[in-house]
C-alpha cells in the first residue's frame, strides 16, 4: 500500500481536511480532542493519504524549550501522532516521522511528549534524562516529571519525560540527555 505524504500549514487546512484530520485523531486516541486542539494551536501538519482516505497524521509546533543555563532551544514539538485504527502496523507513522526528520532540520532541537517510546527510540529519537516541567500562560513552571536519572529508562516512562531529538547545531547538545 503506498503512502502519499502532504505537508500542510493548520490555516491551510481546508474545512473538509481539517475535520478528516480532527476524526482520525479522535477515533485514534479515543476521545474528543476538540480542546487539545485549540490548546496547541496552529502548527504543520504532515497527512498521510492512501487514495483519498486519510490514514496517517502527525504535527508540529513553535515551541521554546528552556534549559537552566544555556539559551533557549527553539523546538519543534511534534503532537497528535496518530494512524487510522485499522491501518495500525504498516509502518505509516515511522513513514511520517522520517520525513518529519527531514522537515525540521532547520529547528534547534525536536521534541515530543509520548506515552509509548518504542516508535519514536527505534527512529533514534533519545530520552530527556533531566527534570521536566511546563510553563504555564502566566509564567509558573509546573514539574510534570522529576527527578530522572540517566539511565533510568523505565522511570522515565513511568513519569512520562519527554524524547527529543538532538538536531546537528553546535546549540542543541543538551547537557542533560544521554
Ligand atoms: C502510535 C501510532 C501512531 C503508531 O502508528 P502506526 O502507523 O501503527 O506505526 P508504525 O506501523 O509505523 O509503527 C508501529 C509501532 O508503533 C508503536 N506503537 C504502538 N502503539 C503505540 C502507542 N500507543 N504509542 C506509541 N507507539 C506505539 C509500536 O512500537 C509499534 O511497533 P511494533 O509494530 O514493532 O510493535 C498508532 O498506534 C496510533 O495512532 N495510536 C493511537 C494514538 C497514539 O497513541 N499516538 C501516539 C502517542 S505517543
Amino acid at each position: 500500500m503506498s503512502l502519499s505524504i502532504e505537508r500542510v500549514r493548520t490555516g491551510n487546512l481546508v474545512p473538509r481536511v481539517h475535520e478528516q484530520v480532527r476524526a482520525l485523531c479522535d477515533a485514534a486516541y479515543g476521545e474528543n480532542l476538540a480542546g487539545y486542539f485549540a490548546d496547541i494551536g496552529p502548527g504543520v501538519h504532515l497527512l498521510g493519504w492512501h487514495g483519498p482516505a486519510l490514514v496517517s497524521h502527525l504535527m508540529w509546533v513553535d515551541r521554546t524549550l528552556y534549559v537552566e543555563g544555556r539559551e533557549p532551544l527553539r523546538s519543534a514539538y511534534v503532537e497528535l501522532v496518530a494512524t487510522r485504527k485499522s491501518d495500525q502496523g504498516r509502518r505509516f507513522a515511522t513513514r511520517l516521522m522520517e520525513r518529519l526528520a527531514l522537515e525540521i532540520q532547520g529547528y534547534d532541537i525536536g521534541a515530543l511528549s509520548p506515552a509509548e517510546t518504542t516508535l519514536y527510540q527505534r527512529l533514534g529519537w533519545e530520552r530527556w534524562h533531566g527534570a521536566l516541567s511546563v510553563r504555564t500562560a502566566a509564567g509558573d513552571e509546573i514539574r510534570v516529571a522529576g527527578g530522572v536519572r540517566p539511565g533510568s529508562l523505565h522511570d522515565a516512562a513511568a513519569d512520562g519525560g519527554d524524547v527529543v531529538r538532538r538536531q546537528g547545531t553546535a546549540r542543541s547538545r543538551a547537557p542533560d540527555a544521554a
